[in-house]
């Protein structure tokens, strides 16, 4: 195959392919925490992540939603039209978790009167530190027209996902979302959404470990990753193809 990498990341790899306006993302197993410090593998990871992203991104073409994705030609293989990546990291919460609580002290599990949207610039020399949206513009990493309607189009998709969810017996705590610009100047969603990239809290558990469904489960030593990762793409694709009554 006349595959060159374009680009390789902690959790993906990026190849052109033979057409120059489409690369292939290929999903790995690698996972890394607290900004590569911690190291390791969830095995699995690339298949469910690449098959949950896809159709997360299905649904969110469905609702008008421009993402960069294109198909799945293998069950760890992404096709994406190419983007501009934006350097910015856009975090939707619902609920108090994470760095959200140790950089203010809420309680974990608070629920938000709204949701909040966040922006962090996307540096690893500088631990992806919190922006202010004017230090966004300072830096020039959006237009205000573009911070508008990343603001814009986090929260239509957290409305989405939300919902979406719920019907999944999962709530969506938080995540995190990456947009890039293709050649027409438009913002795409881009990177992918899966258990990497989002906290996912098990409605049936009340117990504050056992109902983590996401990389917590890794980055807190919390045990039954592989399998919480399944059992997320379960959850999913039977609400999106819900299995026949007999
Ligand atoms: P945080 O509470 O650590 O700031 O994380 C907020 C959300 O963003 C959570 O769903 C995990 C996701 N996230 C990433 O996808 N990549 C990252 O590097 C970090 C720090 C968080
Ligand atoms: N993706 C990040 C990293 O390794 C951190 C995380 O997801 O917690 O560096």
């Amino acid at each position: 195959m006349s595959q060159s990498k374009r680009y390789e990341g902690k959790a993906k790899i990026i190849y052109q392919s033979e057409e120059p306006e489409i690369l292939l993302s290929h999903f790995k197993d690698d996972a890394t925490a607290f900004n590569a410090q911690k190291q390791g593998q969830i095995l699995g990871k690339g298949e469910v992540n690449c098959r949950l992203s896809a159709a997360l991104f299905e649904l969110l073409e469905a609702a008008g939603i421009t993402t960069h994705y294109i198909d799945q030609p293998a069950p760890n293989q992404m096709r994406v039209r190419a983007v501009k990546i934006l350097p910015v990291e856009v975090v939707v919460r619902n609920i108090a978790a994470g760095s959200l609580c140790r950089q203010t002290g809420l309680s974990q599990g608070t629920v938000l009167p709204s949701p909040l949207v966040e922006f962090y610039f996307k540096n690893d020399q500088l631990g992806d530190p919190l922006l202010t949206r004017d230090r966004l513009l300072l830096l020039e990493l959006a237009t205000p027209e573009q911070l508008e309607q990343l603001q814009t189009m986090a929260l239509q998709i957290n409305q989405h996902l939300k919902t979406f969810f719920e019907r999944c017996g999962i709530t969506l705590v938080d995540f995190k979302l990456e947009f890039g610009l293709d050649q027409e100047q438009k913002l795409r969603v881009a990177d992918e959404i899966s258990p990497d990239t989002c906290r996912f809290w098990d409605r049936a558990e009340s117990d504050p470990n056992a109902r983590v469904m996401d990389k917590d489960r890794f980055r807190r030593d919390l045990g039954e990753v592989e399998s919480t990762y399944q059992r997320v793409l379960e959850r999913v694709l039977a609400q999106i193809a819900p299995p026949l009554q007999s």
